[in-house]
């Protein structure tokens, strides 16, 4: 399954190479297909860590970004690499400002 065009293609998705999450606000995630968008798979096989990954992920961002800024390193924009899963292919540099 080409997850990775899946995500970015045209006619499914608004600017899709954009990095938006508001397009998955409540009154915008109804016209996405349950099958459009597949981060922990479907169906029977779908990933059994979904729900412990989703709140860990967002404890961990709250927790982050309470403590501080994140940017991207001036000149170090991230190169995404498609493999099993999705890298940045030269690490993900940040510039970190505390607050
Ligand atoms: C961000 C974190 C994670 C992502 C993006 C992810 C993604 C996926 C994907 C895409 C699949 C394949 C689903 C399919 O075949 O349709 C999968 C399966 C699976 N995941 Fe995850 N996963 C994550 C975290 C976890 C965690 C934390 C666990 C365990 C605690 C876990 C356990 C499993 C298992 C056991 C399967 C195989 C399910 C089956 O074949 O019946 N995953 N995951």
């Amino acid at each position: 399954m080409p997850i990775y065009a899946m995500h970015r293609h045209a006619k499914r998705w608004e600017n899709p190479d954009a990095f938006d999450p508001t397009r998955f606000a409540p009154e915008r995630e109804a016209a996405i297909h349950r099958y459009q968008y597949l981060p922990f798979g479907a169906g029977p096989r779908i990933c059994i860590g979904m729900a412990f990954s989703d709140d860990r992920a967002t404890a961990m961002l709250a927790a982050l970004l309470q403590k501080a800024r994140f940017a991207p390193a001036p000149g170090r924009e991230p190169y995404p690499l498609a493999r099993v899963t999705l890298l940045p292919r030269d690490g993900l540099p940040l510039k970190v400002q505390l607050r």
